[in-house]
């Protein structure tokens, strides 16, 4: 099984960004931990701060991977164009979040992707990503 993450604007400051609500490990070291965690996956990790290269990595993943992985940072509410590459794709993309997006600032209640996502798995920080992966190996294998 093969699943391609995609972080997106701001992501790459992980750690150091607004640690009360983003936490303080960096995404590098929390992809160590899930690689170890789910030897049988294989997890291959992509991050851009330009809405372009996001949409052209899901354009070149997107008929192949089992599986997407997706935080668009703040494209997640304003881009329809990202949400067009995911409706373009095969593969299946999980929409997720660190911070609950649904508990903070109005604008970030409106996601433009989560209709084309197959799901959205928000508020759990770093864990989002794991609990994402979890549903992809439970739509692939069944819960276990
Ligand atoms: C975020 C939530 C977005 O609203 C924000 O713009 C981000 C991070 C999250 O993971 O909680 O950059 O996607």
């Amino acid at each position: 099984m093969n699943i391609q993450i995609i972080n997106g604007p701001n992501l790459n400051l992980l750690g150091k960004r607004e640690p009360d609500i983003y936490g303080n490990i960096s995404f590098e070291s929390y992809l160590n931990e899930l690689i170890q965690k789910y030897p049988q996956i294989r997890f291959d990790y992509f991050q851009s701060n330009v809405e372009g290269h996001l949409i052209d990595k899901l354009h070149e993943v997107g008929f192949s991977v089992d599986g997407i992985i997706l935080n668009a940072g703040a494209y997640t509410h304003t881009s329809i164009a990202l949400a067009d590459a995911i409706k373009a794709v095969n593969s299946p993309v999980i929409e997720v979040h660190l911070s609950n997006i649904h508990s903070r600032e109005k604008f970030r209640r409106v996601s433009m992707i989560a209709p084309v996502c197959i799901g959205s798995i928000a508020g759990f920080g770093m864990d989002s990503y794991r609990l994402a992966t979890e549903a992809f190996i439970a739509a692939k294998y069944g819960m276990r």
